[in-house]
Parts: C-alpha cells; structure tokens; sequence
C-alpha cells in the first residue's frame, strides 16, 4: 500500500470546455478506518459525462469528487468488509476510500468475467442501456433501432443489447469514420454514420430510408429533431442524455417536428438510471451468459494510472473514448 493517499478536487468553475486548469491533484495521509469502517484502495474508476454537469455547481470546489469505483478491502474494522472484498462505491476519484457497508455493494463473483466489466456493460452504464430498451422502449423483435453516442460506452451497449433482444436493424451515429467503421465492424452495428458528415437528417434518411421504431438518444440536439422526423407510428424517442450541451452553455433551442408527435402517435421518454437499481440482477443474469459465450464484448477505453483521472475525463467528453472510459490503478 502507498503512504500517500491523492484525491482529485475541483478548483474552479468552467464555461465550455473544462481544462486540465479546473482541477488539481491533493496529497494526504492514508486515512485510518474507524471502528464500523473499511478502508478501500482503489483500482478501477469510471469517469462520466454527468461529472461534466456536476461541475457547473454540484460539485463543491476544493472538495474530492464523487464518481463510481471499484477497489479492495485492505483494512478493515467491520465483520461486514472482510479484508481482500472487492467493493463497487461512489467516493470516486481518489486513491483511497474509507466507506461504511452501507456505502458500498460488494461484486457478485462471476468466474469469467473481468472486473472492468462491473463498471461498463455490467455497471452503471449496461444497465442504462438495458432499461432504456426494455423498460422506456420496451423493444420488441424485429424493431429497427436508431442509437445517437452509438461508441461510446452506454451507445455501445445499446446497440450489443438491441441485437441480443432480437432487434431489426440497428443504426447508430458516432463523431468520426474510425468509429463509424468500429460499430459495423466490431459493434454489431448495421450501419452508421458521422454526425459531423452533413445535417443528421439527411444523413439518418440514408441510413434507415424506411424509418426506425426507436430511437435511444445519448446526444440531444439535432438528433432528436432528425429523429422524431424518422420514426414510425408507435415509436418511441429515449431519452438518456444531452451531452451535445454539456460544453455549449448558448445551446440554441431543439427543434422538433411537434405535430409529428401526435400524428404518429410518438411517446418521447425520459429516465435517471439511479431510479432503475432494483434491475441490476435482471441485468446479470441476461448479459454475464452472452459475456461467457462470447456473444457480448465490454467495450472499454481503459487509461492506465490515476494521475491521469482528468485526462482520461477530458478525453472522454472530446470523444477519445470508445466504449466505456476507465482508469486503472498502475
Ligand atoms: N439517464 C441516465 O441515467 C444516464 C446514465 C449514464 C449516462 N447517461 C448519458 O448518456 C450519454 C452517454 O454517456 P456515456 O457514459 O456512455 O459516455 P460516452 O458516450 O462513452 O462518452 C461521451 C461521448 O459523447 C460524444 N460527444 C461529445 N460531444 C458531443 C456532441 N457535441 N455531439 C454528439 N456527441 C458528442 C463523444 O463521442 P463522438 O465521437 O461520437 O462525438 C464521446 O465519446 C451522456 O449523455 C450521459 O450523460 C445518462
């Protein structure tokens, strides 16, 4: 175990894009678990597009940060957290962690399948995939499925799931040709597109000429508007992010076709995973079989080192990542 423990703080507020500037590394003693208490090193953490909404005021400044992780018990003075327990929390972007059980759940042990997975297709991110389709969308066979953020980490997931629940042809659009050519190469996708190639609804008409039925919306903006002018009657329009906002505070407003809402009987919907944790099992138990079998892959970007946190954040928010964004202890 290192002597030094470093948690990332916030130092100051952006507009736009967030630089390496709005943080800063902070060193302390590696904090000693009270009685009740585990303290956690940790291994794995997740960096995320909400980070980028927290930083415009939920995060307090010169404060850690929160974001999930996952570490090891390494000393401990609860029964309920033996030493060695690997623990997924939410006191995120620091080395260490002291946590209470009730602050933490400890991993299912499913032999076969790497620990990253727990914070990617397994985690948070899978199962914003898995609720968008099966309880917001509720897709049934044989739809055809439209994914904005198709590469990234909840847009691949989608896409993998919406195949394995017996999905029609699935679309996705992505911000560059090298991802464009991983989600029909690699992702199960049937076609795809760049977003930056021309206005998405055009682009979108190319590639779903006979329309889709649902359309899982990672970005906002002008895929929403494409997407509503695309959709089939009884479609459905899922809402799960806006991150073509995060770094644009003048956003100009959505556009959308309103009267196609009715006309075609179209329900737009909205969901925060958070809301949705009594899943998780259902999420185990339909995606670690594919994850064995080999049907399913974790797409992950995995950056070595916590010193890179920020990086590896900014990176993310740019669209460096494909799949999920991670970082790994050294
Ligand atoms: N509702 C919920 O509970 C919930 C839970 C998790 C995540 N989310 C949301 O889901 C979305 C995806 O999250 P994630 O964790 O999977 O992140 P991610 O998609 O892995 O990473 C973010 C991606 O956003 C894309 N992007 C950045 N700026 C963009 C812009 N102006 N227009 C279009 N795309 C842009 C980039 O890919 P490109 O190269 O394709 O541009 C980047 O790779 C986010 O909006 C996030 O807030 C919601």
């Amino acid at each position: 175990m290192t002597e030094i423990a470093l948690t990332v703080q916030q130092t100051a507020r952006p507009t736009g894009f967030p630089t390496a500037d709005h943080f800063r590394f902070a060193e302390s003693p590696v904090p000693v678990p009270e009685s009740g208490t585990a303290l956690v090193e940790n291994l794995l953490w997740s960096v995320d597009p909400y980070h980028r909404e927290m930083m415009d005021g939920d995060f307090a400044l010169n404060a850690p940060l929160e974001g999930r992780a996952l570490g090891r018990v390494v000393a401990s003075r609860t029964p309920e957290l033996p030493e060695g327990e690997i623990v997924f929390h939410r006191r995120g972007w620091r080395t260490h962690a002291v946590v209470g059980p009730a602050e933490v759940r400890r991993l299912p042990h499913h032999p076969g399948v790497p620990l990253s997975a727990y914070l990617s297709v397994l985690g948070g991110t899978g199962l914003t995939a898995y609720i968008a389709l099966t309880r917001v969308a509720r897709l049934r066979e044989g739809e055809d499925v439209f994914v904005s953020g198709a590469a990234g980490g909840v847009g691949t997931a989608t896409g993998r799931f919406a195949r394995l629940l017996g999905a029609g042809r699935v679309i996705g659009s992505t911000g560059t040709e090298e991802k464009v050519k991983y989600l029909t190469g690699q992702a199960g996708f049937d076609t795809a597109f760049d977003y930056r190639a021309g206005p998405v609804a055009g682009l979108l008409g190319e590639a779903a000429p006979t329309g889709i039925d649902v359309f899982v919306d990672n970005v906002g903006g002008d895929h929403l508007g494409a997407a509503i002018g695309a959709l089939r009657e009884r479609g459905r329009a899922v809402r799960v992010g806006t991150i073509s906002q995060y770094n644009t505070p003048a956003a100009p407003p959505v556009l959308f076709d309103h009267a196609a809402v009715v006309e075609k009987s179209l329900r737009i919907e909205g969901f925060l995973v958070k809301h949705y944790r009594d899943v998780q099992d259902e999420l185990y138990d339909f995606a670690v079989p594919h994850l064995r079998s080999g049907a399913l892959t974790a797409d992950e970007t995995v950056v070595d080192g916590f010193e890179r946190i920020v990086a590896a954040f900014l990176m993310m928010l740019r669209g460096g990542n494909t799949g999920k964004t991670l970082v790994r202890a050294a």
